[in-house]
C-alpha cells in the first residue's frame, strides 16, 4: 500500500487546531523579554530630520528608540530592503523610520504613536501610467528571464491575419495578506550566537542575510520556523521585521519580539505591482494563431528594482510562428513590489487568457476548441520537447466535469429570475522549478526511520507530503517514519516558493531514503545538485484548465461565483487532501483578485489608502461557492526525483480570466480592468 497520493491528514493538524503549534511570536517569553514596534514614514519622499526619542524615553516601560542616527551599522548584503535605519532617506510612505522597544507591547505601541518625527518633504510620483516618463527596460525580469523576446515578424503577421484582437488590460496593486503577519523573536546568547524564531518561507536564506548584516558567521545564527501561517511569497525574502528584531535584541541585550501590524504589511512586505498589458493576437479563420504580442508596463520602486515577469508564461502556452513580448518599468516613489503567488504568470494570464476569449468570440468559436487548436508540439519559445503537457486533457476533463456547453458563447442569453448567468474558461500554467537540497536519513536500528531537512511548511502540508514520500522510498508504513523540518540546524534546503518546495525537498528526501536502504548504514546524507544538473533538455511545467459560472444581478450588478471547476496536470500528487486545499486556496485567491482585491493609490499622500482588511477585501467564505478540483494522472519520467511538479501557484493562474470571461458571457460587457465590480456591468 503506497501512501503517496493518499489523503493523509496533516501531521500537525491537532497541534494547530488546539493552539499547541508555536509560531514565531510565541517563543522567547520571559521577564526580560522586550517588544519592538515599528514607526513608519508619513511622507512618500524626503528625509528624516529628527526623531524626538527623549519625548517617549521618559515613559516607564520604554527601553530604547532606534533611528538612523543611533541604530547599529549593518553589513552590506546588497538588498536595500533589509538595510533598515541606515540613513535618513525616505523612499516611500510606510518605510521604517524608527523602532521603539519597550517592556510591554502596549507601551511600545503607545510610544511609537507618540514619537515625534520631523521630515524634510519632497514631491513624490506614485501613479503608474502607460507612458510614464521614467519607463525603462530592465536588464532582465524575475528571476532571470529575458526582458523582451521576438520570433519571426509579429507585426507583419498581425497585418496579414484575417482576424485580430488588440486590447489593453489593467490590474491593480494586490497586497499579500497571509493569516500570520510577519513576526520575529530574536535572542542573542552570551557566546555571540543568535537564535531567531522567524516567520519565513526558508530559514537558510534568512540565516545568510542576518549573518551578513550583523557580521557573524552563518553558523552562529539559528533560524527556527517550525510553523508558518502563510506567505504567498511575502516571506520568501527577509523583510525589515527580522532585521529590526535582531537589532533591538543586540542593543537591549534582551530577547525581543516584533510583529508587523496588518496595516504595516501593506507597505513593508511586498505586493504585486499593478500592470498595464496590451495584447495583440492574429489568427486564421479556423483559429490558428499567427501572431502573439504581449507588452507589459508595470511599476518598481526607487529604492530597489523588482521586475515582475508578467509576459513570460505567454511565451510558452500556445503555438504561433510570430511572437513578441516586452516589459517596461516605471520607477515610482512607492513601496517595493515583491513576490506574490505566481508572480508574472498570474496577472499575465488574466490579460492573455482574456484576449484568447475575445478572439474566440470574434471567430465564433468555442473558447475550449480555440485553445485545443493552438496546442504546440514543442515548447514554442525554446523548441524543446515537453516532458509532459496535458493542457488539452485538463480542458477536456474540466469541460466534462463542469458541464461546459460546447460551441461559441452567446453573451447575455441566459437568465434565471434576476440573475444573468454566464460561463467562462481559461488555461493555467506554471513552470516547474527545482533547487538543490540536502537531506539526512537515519534509522534507530529498531525499525524507525527519521529524515531531516530544513524544509519549511508554510501551511501547505509539506511536512506530511515529505513523510509520505519518505515512507514510499523506504517501503514502510507511515507511522515508522518521522520528518524533521523548520530549523536551520538541519541539512540546508531552499525556499517554500516558486512551487518548488515539495518537489525539491522530496527529491532529496527520497534520494536519502533510497541510499540508506542500499548502503545498509544507519545514516546517510545526500544532496541533489548533481541530479538537478543532469535533468534533460525538456520543457517542464504544470498545466490546468479553469471553468467558472458567474451570476450577475440584472438590476444591481452584484456579481456572484456559485461554482468553479479546476483540473490540473502537475505530476504525481503526493497528498490528495492537502493538494486539494492548496488548489482551492489558489483558485479562491484568483476569484478574490477578479472581484475584490484592490490597492487604491492615494496620489496626494502617496500611499495605498486601504491598508487593512476592512478597506482591502479578501474573499471570505461568503464570496466563494463550490470549488471542484481534480487532476490528470501524470507519471513523467523526465521530472526526476519523486516525479512531482508543483501546486502552490498554478491554482491562481487563469482564474481571474475565467471569471472575466464568464462575466462577458453573462452580461455581454467585456471588462478589461480588475477587480470587476458592479459599476462595470450595469448598463
Ligand atoms: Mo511564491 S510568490 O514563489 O512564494
Amino acid at each position: 500500500m503506497t501512501p503517496v497520493g493518499a489523503p493523509v491528514v496533516r501531521d500537525e493538524a491537532l497541534e494547530k487546531v488546539t493552539g499547541a503549534a508555536k509560531y514565531a511570536y510565541e517563543y522567547g517569553s520571559g521577564e526580560q523579554t522586550a517588544y519592538a514596534w515599528i514607526v513608519t514614514s508619513t511622507v512618500a519622499r524626503g528625509r528624516v530630520m529628527s526623531v524626538g526619542a527623549d519625548h517617549v524615553l521618559t515613559a516607564d516601560d520604554v527601553i530604547a528608540v532606534l533611528w538612523h542616527e543611533n541604530a547599529p551599522r549593518l553589513g552590506d548584503v546588497g538588498d536595500p530592503v533589509v538595510a533598515v535605519l541606515q540613513d535618513g532617506d525616505v523612499h516611500y510612505r510606510g518605510q521604517v523610520v524608527a523602532l521603539v522597544v519597550a517592556k510591554t507591547p502596549e507601551a511600545a505601541r503607545e510610544a511609537a504613536a507618540r514619537l515625534p518625527v520631523e521630515y524634510e518633504e519632497l514631491s513624490h510620483d506614485v501613479v503608474l501610467t502607460p507612458d510614464h516618463e521614467t519607463l525603462y527596460k530592465p536588464a532582465q525580469v524575475n528571476p532571470s528571464f529575458e526582458t523582451d523576446t521576438r520570433q519571426g515578424d509579429p507585426d507583419g503577421a498581425l497585418e496579414a491575419s484575417p482576424v485580430t484582437v488588440d486590447h489593453t488590460y489593467t490590474t491593480v496593486a494586490l497586497h499579500n495578506n497571509p493569516m500570520e503577519p510577519h513576526a520575529s523573536t530574536a535572542l542573542w546568547h552570551d557566546d555571540g550566537t543568535l537564535t531567531l524564531w522567524d516567520s519565513n518561507q526558508g530559514g537558510h536564506p534568512v540565516r545568510e542575510t542576518i549573518a551578513g548584516l550583523f557580521e557573524v558567521e552563518p553558523g552562529a545564527v539559528r533560524v527556527v520556523n517550525a510553523h508558518v501561517g502563510g506567505g504567498f511569497g511575502s516571506k520568501g525574502t527577509p523583510r525589515p521585521n527580522v532585521v529590526l528584531a535582531v537589532m533591538a535584541a543586540r542593543v537591549t541585550g534582551r530577547p525581543v519580539k516584533l510583529a508587523v501590524t496588518r496595516q504595516q504589511m501593506f507597505s513593508l512586505v511586498g505586493y504585486r505591482t499593478p500592470t498595464i498589458q496590451r495584447i495583440r493576437l492574429g489568427a486564421e479563420a479556423d483559429g490558428r494563431l499567427n501572431a502573439i504580442v504581449h507588452e507589459v508596463v508595470e511599476q518598481t520602486a526607487t529604492v530597489k528594482e523588482f521586475a515582475e515577469q508578467t509576459a513570460v508564461a505567454t511565451r510558452k502556452i500556445y503555438a504561433a510562428p510570430h511572437r513578441r513580448t516586452s516589459h517596461r518599468l516605471a520607477r515610482l516613489d512607492v513601496p517595493v513590489p515583491s513576490w506574490m503567488r505566481a508572480p508574472g504568470e498570474c496577472p499575465g494570464f488574466y490579460a492573455f487568457e482574456s484576449a484568447m476569449d475575445e478572439l474566440a468570440h470574434d471567430l465564433g468559436m468555442d473558447p475550449v476548441e480555440l485553445r485545443v487548436r493552438n496546442e504546440p508540439e514543442v515548447d514554442p519559445e525554446t523548441g524543446n520537447p515537453f516532458s509532459s503537457r496535458n493542457l488539452v486533457a485538463c480542458l477536456r476533463e474540466g469541460a466534462a466535469r463542469f458541464g461546459w456547453e460546447p460551441g461559441p458563447r452567446t453573451p447575455r442569453s441566459r437568465q434565471e429570475g434576476r440573475w444573468l448567468i454566464g460561463t467562462g474558461v481559461a488555461a493555467s500554467f506554471y513552470p516547474t522549478y527545482e533547487a538543490p537540497a540536502t537531506a539526512t536519513a537515519s534509522t534507530d536500528g529498531n525499525g524507525h526511520y527519521t529524515v531531516a531537512i530544513n524544509a519549511t511548511d508554510i501551511g501547505t502540508g509539506a511536512r506530511t507530503a515529505l513523510r509520505q514520500l519518505a515512507a514510499e522510498a523506504l517501503d514502510l508504513p507511515l507511522e515508522r517514519v518521522s520528518i524533521r523540518i523548520g530549523d536551520s540546524e538541519l541539512p540546508p534546503a531552499g525556499l517554500a516558493g516558486g512551487s518548488m518546495g515539495t518537489r525539491s525537498w522530496g527529491w532529496a528526501v527520497t534520494k536519502a531514503c533510497a541510499q540508506l536502504l542500499s548502503s545498509g548504514s544507519p545514516e546517510v546524507t545526500v544532496n541533489t545538485a548533481d541530479d538537478i544538473e543532469a535533468l534533460g533538455q525538456y520543457s517542464r511545467g504544470a498545466y490546468g484548465a479553469q471553468f467558472v459560472e458567474v451570476r450577475v444581478d440584472v438590476d444591481t450588478g452584484e456579481l456572484r461565483v456559485p461554482r468553479m471547476t479546476g483540473i490540473f496536470a502537475a505530476g504525481r500528487i503526493v497528498n490528495a487532501r492537502t493538494a486539494r486545499s492548496q488548489i482551492v486556496g489558489g483558485m479562491t485567491m484568483g476569484l478574490s483578485m477578479a472581484l475584490h482585491e484592490e490597492g487604491v493609490m492615494d496620489a496626494a499622500f502617496g500611499d495605498y489608502a486601504n491598508h487593512d482588511l476592512a478597506g482591502y477585501h479578501v474573499a471570505s467564505c461568503a464570496d466563494v461557492g463550490s470549488i471542484d478540483v481534480g487532476w490528470i494522472e501524470e507519471d513523467d519520467e523526465h521530472l526526476g526525483g519523486a516525479r512531482t511538479k508543483g501546486i502552490g501557484e498554478i491554482g491562481i493562474v487563469g482564474t481571474a480570466a475565467a471569471v472575466a470571461n464568464a462575466v462577458f458571457d453573462a452580461t455581454g460587457v467585456r471588462v478589461r480592468e480588475l477587480p470587476i465590480q458592479a459599476q462595470h456591468v450595469l448598463s
